[in-house]
């Protein structure tokens, strides 16, 4: 069976989405830990509730992302992982640490990449005006929010949308494809030729 650990730092919607399609479609799956680097990540309680150990890398308690990566990456690998899941994990990692998790770990971001990496996705949209906006899961490499792409989902962009409406609209669809990718990694379906990544049947 394979084990999973789950990076937050927030409300761990993305999180609760994979846990639950974890539990209602029974995935051979062995969620191994939630850890979070805020100790106010209101997921936590959730992963909890479902019998999940947490646990919490204070980040704002280091004085350096190296630092923190060391600690962090020590905790998850107590747990061997065979896939890290960020989900909502908002810090920037460390070329070592993203290397030492190359081809097991991935993000979710809000927004169709490679347009709008970083923060304030929704808001880049509706600033650029454009009519489709959405959301991809991709494997994480060391330049940030690139990778390669295992899923996209998208959702029209409608004129009176603000950010907090395309922020909705997304979120919806977020949390249907995380859990998708995520299944099919642990079915073992995913590879990635050329930096593109080929889904078995
Ligand atoms: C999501 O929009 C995710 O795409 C982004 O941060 C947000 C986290 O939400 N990376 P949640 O914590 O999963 O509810």
């Amino acid at each position: 069976m394979k084990k999973i650990v789950i990076l937050i730092s927030g409300r761990g919607s993305n999180m609760q989405a994979i846990i639950d399609a974890s539990l209602a479609q029974k995935w051979p799956v062995n969620i191994a830990a939630v850890i979070s680097n805020r100790t106010d990540a209101t997921g936590l309680q959730y992963a909890a509730s479902k019998g999940i150990p947490t646990a919490v890398v204070v980040s704002k308690e280091f004085s350096s992302r190296d630092a923190f990566d060391t600690a962090l990456q020590s905790k998850i690998d107590e747990f061997a992982p065979d896939l890290v899941v960020l989900a909502g994990f908002m810090r920037i990692l460390t070329s070592g640490f993203v290397d030492h998790y190359a081809g097991r770990m991935l993000n979710i971001h809000p927004s169709l990449l490679p347009s709008f990496v970083g923060l304030n996705t929704h808001q880049q949209a509706l600033d650029a005006g454009v009519k489709v906006h959405g959301v991809t899961v991709h494997f994480v490499t060391a330049e940030l929010d690139h990778g390669p792409i295992v899923a996209q989902a998208t959702v029209p962009v409608h004129d009176d949308d603000t950010e907090e409406s395309l922020a909705k609209r997304v979120l919806l669809q977020e949390h249907i494809i995380y859990p998708w990718a995520v299944r099919q990694f642990i079915e073992g379906k995913l590879s990635i030729v050329d930096q593109r990544v080929r889904i078995s049947q």
